[in-house]
């Protein structure tokens, strides 16, 4: 039976390194210990919390109920077939693990993914991504405890309702639902995503003429260690804000005025803006006021150098949203879930 305990510090268990409590704080490590814990009469009325890697949320209060630590592991192999092998893995696997694991068994799709900090079960609750990859585009199907009704539902990839950085489980069935299980169909012959230009730099200055899957992830996890804040030295999130999306009629006022801006094709004829590239052209990067502010290497991400507070970047974080609408009139959205 799993141990509940009273008044516990959240700082460990949250990648910002925010020093918040938990009335009450628990783990588990199979679905049969969840459902003992939150069915038991003692803590039905709580409100529930559960916590992955801690890598997507900004604490600006205590937690005033229950929160559970994920901690269901384990890595099976589902089906195979000449071409690819569906493999699933408990929801509390770190994510980085995960990617390793499957580089290790040769099979590829997600190396471009490798150090994006976060728990596997976490991953497809915002279709995490990175150098040109998403979880959608690899994802199978996962296996998610009904909090309501005490069932297990299997989701398949449409069932999802994957966007960029969105999932049912941000929109509908926010709450609703605890991911336990998650399944990826990857590659046993591979198909090398070294379209971002920083990867095949990387591939190149390395001398290897005919990459691997295990080469891709090497480079990303070089690329991402030069850019982005280790969230073990430099409390931090990654990405705080969304790169916005707008109509093509909006972007050709702002190309107008900004001439230099960094932009992509997206979904229905619309465009995605680096904004990155907006806060940093705004003034704000390396911007840092007491113990927090903009990482300096990469506008998009905010920092906690230690000891300050969710409040504190909550407000810097609206600042920066009012000053990017004031400068380029788009709304920035925030990518951290605030509690
Ligand atoms: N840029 C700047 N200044 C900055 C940051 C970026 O000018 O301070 C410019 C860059 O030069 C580049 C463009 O903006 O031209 C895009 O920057 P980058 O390649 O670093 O990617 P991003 O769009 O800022 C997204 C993801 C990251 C992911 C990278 C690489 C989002 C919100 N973020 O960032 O994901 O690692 O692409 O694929 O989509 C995360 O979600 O936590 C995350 C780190």
């Amino acid at each position: 039976m799993s141990i509940i305990r009273d008044n516990i510090s959240l700082k460990n268990h949250n990648t910002f390194g925010i020093d918040v409590s938990a009335k009450l704080f628990g783990e588990f490590t199979s679905i049969e210990e969840l459902k003992n814990i939150i069915t038991d009469k003692n803590y039905q009325q709580e409100k529930l919390l559960i916590i992955g890697g801690g890598s997507n949320i900004l604490f600006t209060k205590n937690v005033n109920g229950l929160a559970l630590h994920n901690q269901v592991k384990g890595i099976e192999v589902i089906e195979e077939d000449d071409n690819s092998v569906v493999i699933a893995g408990g929801s509390g696997i770190v994510w980085h693990d995960f990617v390793l694991h499957a580089i290790n068994l040769n099979l590829g799709g997600i190396e471009n993914m490798s150090l994006i900090p976060g728990s596997l079960g976490a991953s497809p609750m915002q279709n995490i991504g990175a150098y040109g990859v998403e979880v959608k585009d690899r994802f199978e199907w996962l296996d998610a405890y009904h909090i309501k009704s005490g069932e297990m539902h299997r989701f398949d990839n449409a069932a999802c309702e994957f966007g960029y950085r969105e999932s049912i489980f941000k929109r509908k069935n926010k709450g609703q639902y605890i991911i336990t299980k998650v399944a990826f169909r990857l590659t046993k012959k591979h198909q090398l995503n070294t379209s971002y230009g920083a990867i095949e730099k990387e591939i190149e200055s390395l001398n290897i003429t005919d990459p691997t899957i295990k080469d891709v992830s090497n480079a990303v996890i070089k690329i991402r260690a030069s850019k982005l804040p280790d969230p073990k030295k430099i409390g931090n999130s990654g990405s705080f804000f969304k790169n916005p999306v707008i109509d093509n009629s909006s972007f050709e006022v702002i190309k107008a005025k900004f001439p230099k801006i960094v932009s992509y094709p997206a979904e229905n004829g619309k465009i995605k803006l680096a904004a990155g590239w907006l806060i940093d052209q705004a003034g704000w990067k390396g911007k840092t006021i007491g113990n927090y502010g903009v990482h300096k290497n990469q506008a998009l991400v905010l920092v906690n150098y230690g000891g300050s507070s969710g409040s504190d970047i909550y407000n810097l974080s609206e600042e920066i949203i009012q000053s990017i609408k004031e400068t380029y009139g788009v709304s920035l959205e925030r990518e951290v879930n605030i509690l």
